[in-house]
């Protein structure tokens, strides 16, 4: 009797040894956690606030470029593009001066970078942080071709290294202005955005086009914003 127990506890004994072995060895080859990057804030190099090129050459040599080497932007390039398209100049008296004239100083858009070959930056879509210079990744990935498929089937934004996206928030501009601001204020202000990267672009010797041809569903779901999308800037090297 005694001799029976002993055998079942020395049998229960091996099994739970076999488990715990079984658990703890051979141990898995590793598999490498993705390293998730969204949501991360990442510091801009801060833009510069001079250049060689002066405003005439600038509006004199800007035209629509729609043709784009495989080269990569860097990131001060970036940093600069975003800043000319809403970044922050100076802290006023009544708050924040951005880039460009906005009625009322609402500057009602936020700004989005969708980024497929910039030297140190993963692709991704980005969303700009024009209070203190920064992108956070929104998602990660090359959204370049989706893009330009919902851009009408435009090649050049495929090509394209980046693309500067603005969407604009009507609410805010019809609760200060009603539908005179819809319908008016909020495209001037876009015209002003549009119009400085394009300036800085060519200063920068670098190339764009504004492309107003896209389907508002498809590049709102690729941003992953409710806000209407107004431009689309692809830039790139000439
Ligand atoms: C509101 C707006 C929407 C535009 N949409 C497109 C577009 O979808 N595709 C395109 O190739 N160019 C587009 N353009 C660029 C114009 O075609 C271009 O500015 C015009 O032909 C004048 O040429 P330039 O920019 O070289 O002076 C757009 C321009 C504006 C202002």
């Amino acid at each position: 009797m005694i001799s029976n127990l002993k055998k079942k506890v020395v049998a229960l004994a091996l099994v739970v040894v076999a488990g715990v072995v079984a658990m703890g060895c051979p141990p898995e080859p590793a598999v490498e956690e993705p390293v998730i990057q969204e949501g991360v804030i990442i510091s801009l190099p801060s833009p510069r606030h001079t250049g060689e090129m002066s405003v005439e050459e600038a509006i004199f040599r800007r035209r629509s470029i729609r043709n784009f080497p495989d080269e990569p932007l860097s990131l001060q390039e970036v940093s600069q593009l975003l800043w000319s398209a809403g970044g922050k100049t100076i802290d006023g008296v009544t708050g924040a001066t951005r880039a460009f004239p906005s009625a009322g100083g609402l500057y009602p858009f936020e700004i989005y970078l969708v980024a497929g070959n910039v030297a140190g930056l993963a692709d991704g879509i980005y969303r700009f942080g024009w209070r203190d210079h920064s992108i956070e990744m929104i998602k990660e990935g090359d959204f370049r071709e989706e893009l330009m498929v919902a851009s009408l089937r435009q090649g050049f934004v495929y090509q394209a290294p980046v693309s500067i996206v603005w969407v604009g928030d009507f609410d805010r501009v019809r609760r200060a202005y009603g539908a005179r601001g819809v319908d008016r204020y909020i495209m001037m202000d876009v015209g002003g955005a549009g119009q400085n990267v394009h300036l800085q672009a060519e200063a920068l010797g670098l190339g764009t086009v504004i492309v107003g041809a896209f389907h508002d569903d498809p590049v709102q779901r690729i941003l992953g914003t409710e806000l209407m999308p107004l431009y689309i800037m692809p830039v790139g090297r000439r």
